[in-house]
């Protein structure tokens, strides 16, 4: 692969605001007038990821958080502090884990490997694997496995975020977004939505504002 370099990408971003400026003369002053995104997309940090370019949105529609194996931690304060700003202050309608084949978080996790930091950072996939080993163990080559994990890791960042206390709040307020599970496989391009359900978790969460 050919990468950009540093003048390049400069020349690109001027090429790109000229093209856009020629399409629409008002495109920046609009954009600069603030943001109202209707998505909040919690992603891997992984650079194939290119979000606008997979999903066809511009400049303004998504609010993102990315990390290592897209991860919902309840102890990140910057997640935090994204999806109570998100829900909160932009009142988005559609929040989107997406996790994605070919993770390296995730391969990560079930070899073992990751030194450091990292080991620690993935530590709640590993959790997912031993919870759900049997499953994993079943399929039949490794390349599907690691796809399984990534899905369930999704399944339970989805769940995770019904764990938090903004999330149980807008619940209890009728003013929740809906969440979706997506994978996004890179060797096609295509994104598959895991359709989770999530009512057991919103029933969870509403329970346990109650009490
Ligand atoms: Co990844």
């Amino acid at each position: 692969m050919k990468y950009n370099s540093i003048e390049e990408i400069i020349k690109n971003n001027r090429a790109w605001v000229a093209q856009k400026q020629a399409q629409d003369r008002t495109y920046f002053e609009e954009m600069a007038s603030g943001q109202k995104p209707p998505y909040l997309y919690i992603g891997c940090s992984d650079s194939r990821l290119a979000l606008t370019k997979f999903t066809g949105t511009e400049p303004g529609e998504l609010f993102v958080h990315r990390n290592i194996a897209n991860q919902v931690s309840l102890t990140d304060m910057n997640f935090l502090a994204i999806l109570n700003y998100a829900i909160i202050h932009l009142e988005v309608k559609h929040i989107i884990v997406a996790g994605h084949y070919g993770c390296g978080g995730i391969k990560a996790a079930l070899e073992g490997r990751a030194i450091g930091i990292i080991d620690n950072w993935v530590n709640p996939i590993r959790e997912i694997y031993l919870q759900k080993q049997e499953e994993i163990d079943a399929l039949p080559t490794k390349e599907e496995r690691l796809n399984r994990l990534a899905e369930l890791n999704v399944i339970l960042q989805v769940k995770n975020i019904y764990q938090t206390s903004i999330m149980r709040q807008s619940l209890q307020q009728q003013k929740a977004p809906e969440v979706h599970g997506w994978v996004v496989d890179i060797s096609t391009g295509l994104i598959k939505d895991l359709e989770v359900s999530t009512k057991q978790w919103q029933l969870r969460s509403l329970v346990a504002a109650a009490f």
